[in-house]
């Protein structure tokens, strides 16, 4: 994840030193996920035009990812039905509580969306040390939602639970647009594909659009090898979705990729972004006669107290029983040998650090 960053960081400073170096200097492109094609001379750096602006001419491929969980990451405060309507809140900066200022949480321009369905995220206030944060959270109750401060912490002692403004580093995945200064916060169509500005407006769109960059964006918000924690104990991460992808038969095949078991924009009868609506029908296509037990074999982390839902993707390579957990801790150590020499082996790079 790192490196690719700094090579994705590489790319967005060459892509800048070469607009600014041809004299059309505005595009603010921002750290982000689909790699943006290098300009050339005779085509500007591509702009983020936003989802809706793709519709006219890829309608369906608008109306199935619309139903996706990746259209719905990332919704406005305004789609929640409120107990109370939203108001103005006093935000302390979390980082230097003597920093405070005022939010209204019903201005469209402050706040930009709820992203997982819990986490409200908006602008600073003026002053704060950070441009974008998690300013509060929504609880359920009943069929509405209650916005409550997202940590429980009394700042100035009155007895009640403060609103704080959290370090906001889950953007790059969560709402990729805010970043990228689109009209779509969320992920949306050029998260994968990349700002479609010269598309949309090039007379002949032949070669304006690279298909292969949304192929390979999966990995830039999905990829969750394990890495050594800063004790050196190697550790899996439950977050992103394909955990110990990398461990598979299917990861080290060169034929096989996310797209083998999952569609890029249709969800199925479950809502899921699987080709099948059954999971093991897509399996029997390869594996004729077999029945997976998916539930055991994509194992959850069993001590993780929130529940993230994250499947381990490695079938069978690193079932859980075999990685060495202390399973009084709710983090994933991996320690037993074996599995040690596994991760070694195919991540060298990890390995080294
Ligand atoms: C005015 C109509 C129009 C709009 C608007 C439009 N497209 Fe297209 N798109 C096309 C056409 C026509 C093609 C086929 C181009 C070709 O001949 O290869 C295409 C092809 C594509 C391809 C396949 C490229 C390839 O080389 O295989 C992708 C991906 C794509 N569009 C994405 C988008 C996205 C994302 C948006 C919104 C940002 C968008 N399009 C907006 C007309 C449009
Ligand atoms: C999660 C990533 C992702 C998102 C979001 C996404 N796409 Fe795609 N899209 C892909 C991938 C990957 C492909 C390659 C074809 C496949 O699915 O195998 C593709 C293929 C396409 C193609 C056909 C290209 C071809 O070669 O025929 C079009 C057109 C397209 N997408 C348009 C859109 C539009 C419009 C949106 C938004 C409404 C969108 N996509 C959102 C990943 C994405
Ligand atoms: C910009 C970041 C980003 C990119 C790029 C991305 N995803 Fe996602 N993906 C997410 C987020 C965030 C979620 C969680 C959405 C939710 O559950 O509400 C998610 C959820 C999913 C899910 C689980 C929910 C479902 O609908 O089944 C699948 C499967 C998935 N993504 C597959 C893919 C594939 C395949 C690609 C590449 C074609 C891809 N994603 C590209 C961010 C991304
Ligand atoms: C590198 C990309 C990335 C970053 C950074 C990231 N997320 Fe996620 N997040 C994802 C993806 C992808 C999923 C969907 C995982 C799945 O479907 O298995 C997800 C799922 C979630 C979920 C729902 C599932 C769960 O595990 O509870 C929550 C809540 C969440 N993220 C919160 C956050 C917060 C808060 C931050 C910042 C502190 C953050 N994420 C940073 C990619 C990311
Ligand atoms: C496109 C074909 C394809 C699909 C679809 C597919 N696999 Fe595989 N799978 C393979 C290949 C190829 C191997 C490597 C076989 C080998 O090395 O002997 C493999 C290996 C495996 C292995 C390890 C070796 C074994 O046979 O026990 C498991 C477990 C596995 N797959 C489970 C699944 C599950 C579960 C699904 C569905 C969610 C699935 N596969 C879908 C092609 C596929
Ligand atoms: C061999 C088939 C196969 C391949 C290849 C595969 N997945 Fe999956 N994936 C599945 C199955 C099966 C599920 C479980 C669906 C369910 O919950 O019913 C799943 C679930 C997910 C989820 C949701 C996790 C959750 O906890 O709900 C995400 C995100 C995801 N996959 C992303 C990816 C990405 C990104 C890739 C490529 C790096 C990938 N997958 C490759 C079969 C596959």
């Amino acid at each position: 994840m790192k490196s690719r960053k700094k090579i994705l960081l590489g790319l967005l400073v060459l892509a800048l030193a070469v607009t600014v170096l041809i004299g059309c200097n505005n595009q603010k492109p921002g750290p982000g996920t689909a790699v943006t094609p290098p300009p050339t001379d005779q085509q500007p750096v591509a702009q983020y035009v936003g989802s809706d602006s793709c519709k006219t001419c890829h309608a369906e491929y608008h109306t199935n990812f619309e139903k996706s969980h990746h259209a719905l990451a990332f919704k406005p405060l305004s789609d929640y039905p409120l107990t109370q309507p939203a108001g103005e809140i006093k935000l302390f900066d979390a980082k230097a509580t003597d920093k405070t200022g005022n939010l209204d949480l019903a201005n469209k321009d402050q706040v930009y969306g709820v992203m997982m369905d819990h986490y409200v995220v908006a602008k600073a206030p003026e002053g704060f040390t950070d441009k974008v944060y998690r300013v509060a959270a929504l609880e359920k109750s009943g069929d509405k939602y209650v916005v409550k401060p997202a940590k429980e912490a009394d700042i100035d002692k009155d007895g009640k639970p403060d609103y704080t403004a959290e370090s906001y580093t889950c953007g790059s995945c969560h709402s990729p647009g805010i970043e990228h200064n689109s009209k779509d916060y969320g992920v949306s169509c050029e998260s994968c594909h990349g700002p479609g500005g010269n598309h949309v407006t090039a007379a002949n769109k032949a070669g304006t659009m690279d298909p292969k960059t949304a192929v390979n964006a999966c990995n830039s918000c999905h990829e969750s090898n394990p890495s050594k924690n800063d004790k050196g104990v190697w550790t899996a991460n439950t977050h992103y979705g394909t955990r110990n992808y990398f461990a598979s038969k299917h990861g080290q095949s060169a034929s096989m990729n996310c797209l083998t078991c999952h569609d890029s924009h249709k969800p199925n009868a479950s809502g899921l972004l699987l080709k099948a609506d059954k999971a093991q029908d897509i399996c029997a296509k390869c594996h004729e006669g077999k029945s997976f037990d998916l539930e055991k074999m994509m194992w959850k982390n069993p001590t993780d107290a929130r529940g993230h839902f994250t499947k381990d993707h490695s079938f069978g390579a690193l079932p859980y029983d075999k990685l060495g957990d202390d399973k009084k801790t709710p983090e994933i150590e991996i320690t037993n040998q074996e599995a040690i020499d596994l991760i070694t082996k195919l991540l060298p790079e990890a390995a080294k650090k």
